[in-house]
């Protein structure tokens, strides 16, 4: 097999699809590698790094593009790259395609077989192929150091010859995988957490990070039976409004990272709760691009309103891009791993993995959900 790396072309996007560490591991399974000069460049991995863990250089994306017949890269593929896949490569990349149906047609109708790395289940057997909770990792990481920089107070607790200095209060709402990882790091630099979920197994979670579960006082537990969060009933969004209202009172920071997969993002910060807020407070909505789970929110900007910054950050892993690379690239490599036999990709759409990932395939969209979309 033989697999390409090109350099992302999405403003703003430093990652890149393929690390040398991951490229080295699969050189020595006897996979021949060819990447675009620079491509891992913007994530401080330079050409030599590639070279010397096996690969071959190539001038451009047109040269790779010639050559492999598997691609890996981050973003989905621009018009451009899109027209330049032939036909029967095998693409693997964020896709998002229920949000983006018409991109899923055009790749199957150039006859490119298409794994969508968001469209991963998330099983125990999935987890390290998961591309999505890799990414958010970073997220929930880079909306405290964001929160951090923007607030204008310090996270710990300072006992100084000026005096004591109280620690930041900071609010997490949505404890999956970005907000876990938020509640921790913003423990880690000292400020005191509170946190709400709507799914009530979280509470252990959170609590065993050193944070404090935020009770709305009414039974909840909008769980899947596949994990995942259900929306509430009214009644219980006004009530959890009620509670975390009065909490935003005296909270220095919120972030918010609430999903719910397939929807657009919940709001659970109205104008009004977030005026209830101290002056100088700010809020950091990580799921800006879902439509935000404030209502103040606007994607790539900061809006302040009765003193508070509201700050809805897009793309969060680019902003850490050598190590969401490393993560992303090693979630790659098993998936292709898993995939591999005699040498080249396998289709075999009698495992749930690649029934759920695999979107177009010989011509066509074969995830059922994306072609209900697409028609
Ligand atoms: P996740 O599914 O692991 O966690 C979402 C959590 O929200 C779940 O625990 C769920 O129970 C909770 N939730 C759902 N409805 C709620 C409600 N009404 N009240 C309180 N909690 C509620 O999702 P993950 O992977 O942690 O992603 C979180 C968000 O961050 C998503 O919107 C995702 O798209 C976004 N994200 C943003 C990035 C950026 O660059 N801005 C990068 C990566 C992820």
């Amino acid at each position: 097999m033989k697999l390409g790396v090109i350099r992302e072309t999405a403003d703003r996007e430093r990652r890149v699809g393929l690390v040398p560490e991951t490229a080295r591991r699969l050189a020595k399974k006897g996979i021949e590698i060819v990447v675009e000069t620079d491509a891992g460049r913007a994530a401080g991995f330079v050409d030599s790094d590639y070279r010397d863990a096996g690969a071959t250089m190539a001038a451009d994306a047109t040269a790779v593009l010639a050559q492999a017949r598997t691609v890996v890269k981050v973003q989905a593929p621009s018009d451009d790259e899109v027209a330049a896949l032939a036909g029967g490569t095998n693409l693997v990349s964020l896709l998002f395609p229920l949000a983006n149906p018409s991109l899923a047609g055009r790749l199957a109708a150039r006859g490119v077989n298409a794994i969508a790395l968001d469209r991963i289940p998330r099983t125990t057997l999935a987890q390290a192929m998961d591309v999505l909770s890799s990414q958010a990792t970073i997220a929930g990481y880079r909306a405290v150091i964001l929160g951090a920089a923007e607030l204008p107070k310090f996270f710990p607790l300072l006992m100084t010859a000026a005096g004591r200095i109280d620690p930041a209060r900071t609010l997490i709402l949505g404890a999956g995988v970005a907000g876990l990882q938020a509640i921790g790091i913003a423990r880690r630099l000292g400020a005191v957490v509170e946190a709400y979920d709507v799914r009530a197994a979280v509470k252990e979670q959170v609590e065993s990070l050193g944070a404090t579960f935020v009770d709305i006082g009414v039974a909840t537990d909008a769980e899947t039976a596949g994990g995942y969060a259900k929306e509430v009933g009214e009644d219980v969004q006004r009530r959890a409004n009620e509670v975390i209202g009065e909490h935003l009172e005296h909270t220095d920071l919120c972030i918010t990272t609430a999903l719910i997969p397939g929807r657009p993002a919940p709001k659970l910060l109205t104008a009004e709760m977030v005026r209830r807020m101290p002056p100088g407070a700010v809020v950091v909505d990580i799921a800006a691009e879902q439509g935000g789970n404030c209502e103040l929110t606007r994607a790539g900007e900061t809006v302040e309103d009765s003193g508070v910054r509201i700050l809805g950050p897009k793309n969060l892993p680019s902003d850490v891009p050598h190590d969401a690379s490393q993560m992303f690239s090693r979630n790659v490599e098993k998936l292709l791993l898993y995939m591999l036999a005699d040498g080249e990709l396998q289709f075999d759409f009698d495992k749930e993995i690649v029934r759920g990932c695999v979107t177009t395939f010989d011509g066509k969209i074969v995830d059922d959900e994306v072609a209900q979309a697409a028609a």
